[in-house]
């Protein structure tokens, strides 16, 4: 077979009125991610795939730039549909697109986020395999109140689609509906797009409609029952939105588990589906993690921690109590409790970051430690480095808005509560007294010091005394 080639349509110029929001609906997030790029994501992991079209319409501006930022445009194309005629009509604007394309063209909606690729996968194949000209997919729903529903003829073959609005008692009786995903061979279906009209009760353009016209003109038309009806679940409301997301985590959890991780109340974790953990890590109660992140083995996570997307850890690292991102910790070393790391960041072997320390845009070598009280921004610190509670990188100069850089080379040791302005290079093994203001560099070995000199005055308590008499 050479014509297993595969494009795609996502339908995402609704408006999602029930959303009750300024956002496009199809922009909201499940941890992090879009409806419509876990949608786009799932696609584009299918064989064959070569090319997606994102159909949008409402906030259309807003959708391209979030499209446009995450794909190349020549593989997710978006086509705009400037009214929304109905979901044939949104499918017929990338028919010059498709023009002279001989494969198969799968369409299916921007805010359904649990379809995945597996799933996706095992449509197409089946469509493959039955050389059908049209496959729907179906779900048996108990409650089918709102779907098209799945008129089957005496033979229990396909017939048409009937939306619920256009329904009578006895189709709408009917618990097989229309899942909203559909294959396409595009070369034997495309005329369809020409033949459908708008006698419905919507006067809407319905893809539907391709059902009964394939069957009219003697194609091979299939329905593909999903075995788990939960991954057709299309996001219309934020409980719909919620529910979506609990479904994704719940999913994780239990995979993650199955691999040998350890999380001992499940209810209060969350953690995206682009993340990776390995085993014999435990995560503590209260985890949220998003993003795609790789958490290495034999780690400890929380309680009380929020990973904000890509950070990568190595085996038996610790991150309690803290918010990070953008981070990456080789082994042995420990995070918080209440760090705050962010914005590119690698952390060494055997390295201890402390309670209340923030560290940003920075690299931290193997041995070092600042365990308490401390912001450390553009600084580039070598291995066993030791800065002492309350240093702080005054890295950002007001007047100029410009940031430095501050090096601390091998053995360098900071005193307690000192500021290193920078740009400013402390060199090896070189010390920098407790409560000492820094503005140049220290060389090799060196102390820099700062502090006015301590006076002792004797009995200067007793002589108040006496002069309060
Ligand atoms: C549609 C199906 C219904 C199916 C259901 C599954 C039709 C006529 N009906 O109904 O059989 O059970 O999906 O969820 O197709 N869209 C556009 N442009 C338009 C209209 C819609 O891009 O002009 C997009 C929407 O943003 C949405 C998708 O197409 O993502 C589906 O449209 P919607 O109006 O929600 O169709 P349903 O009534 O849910
Ligand atoms: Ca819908």
């Amino acid at each position: 077979m050479n014509n297993n080639q595969l494009r795609a349509v996502v339908l995402a110029a609704g408006k999602g009125t029930r959303m009750k929001s300024a956002t496009p609906k199809v922009l909201h997030k499940i941890f992090g991610v879009t409806l419509v790029e876990r949608v786009i994501n799932e696609v584009l992991k299918i064989d064959n795939i070569d090319k997606v079209f994102a159909i949008i319409g409402h906030g259309a501006d807003e959708v391209e730039e979030c499209l446009y930022k995450t794909y190349d445009p020549n593989v997710v194309k978006t086509v705009l549909q400037s009214e929304q005629k109905g979901t044939a009509d949104a499918v017929f604007r990338a028919y010059s697109d498709l023009e002279g394309f001989d494969g198969n063209v799968i369409v299916l909606c921007g805010d359904t986020p649990l379809l995945d690729e597996k799933t996706l996968s095992e449509f197409v194949t089946f469509h493959n395999q039955q050389s059908a000209d049209l496959t729907v997919m179906s779900a048996v729903l108990d409650v089918p109140t709102g779907y098209g529903r799945i008129i089957r003829n005496q033979n229990n073959n396909l017939e048409k689609i009937v939306e619920e609005k256009d329904s009578n008692p006895e189709q709408k009786a009917v618990k097989e509906v229309n899942a909203g995903v559909y294959c396409f061979k595009w070369e034997k279906i495309k005329n369809a797009f020409f033949e459908i009209n708008t006698n419905n009760s919507q006067n809407e353009y319905y893809l539907t409609d391709v059902v009964e016209w394939a069957v009219n003109k003697g194609l091979n038309t299939q329905a593909f029952i999903l075995k788990d009806s939960r991954k057709m679940l299309g996001i219309n409301s934020k409980e719909q939105l919620s529910e979506a997301f609990g479904i994704l985590n719940k999913n994780k959890l239990q995979e993650l588990t199955d691999n040998g991780v350890t999380i001992y109340a499940p209810d209060s974790v969350w953690i995206s589906p682009e993340t990776t953990i390995g085993a014999d890590t435990i995560i503590y109660p209260n985890v949220y993690i998003e993003g795609a992140n790789d958490i290495g083995e034999c780690n400890v996570i929380g309680p009380n921690t929020t990973i904000d997307g890509n950070v990568q850890t190595q085996n038996n690292v610790k991150i309690i109590q803290s918010k990070v991102a953008n981070l990456s910790v080789a082994e042995n070393s420990t995070i918080g409790p209440f760090a705050h790391i962010r914005d590119n960041v690698s952390v060494g072997e055997n390295v201890r970051i402390g309670n209340f320390v923030e560290i940003k845009k920075s690299k931290i070598g193997n041995n070092t430690n600042a365990a308490h009280l401390s912001y450390i921004g553009d600084a580039e610190i070598s291995d066993e480095v030791n800065i002492g509670a309350g240093t702080i990188t005054a890295n950002y100069n007001a007047l100029t808005k410009q940031k430095s850089k501050t090096i601390l080379e091998k053995g360098v040791k900071i005193g307690s509560n000192s500021v290193l302005v920078a740009p400013v290079v402390i060199e090896e093994n070189a010390n920098v007294a407790a409560g000492s203001v820094i503005t140049k560099d220290i060389p090799q070995n060196a102390l820099g010091i700062t502090r006015a000199s301590l006076k002792i005055i004797n009995d200067w308590v007793i002589s108040k005394m006496i002069f309060n008499k």
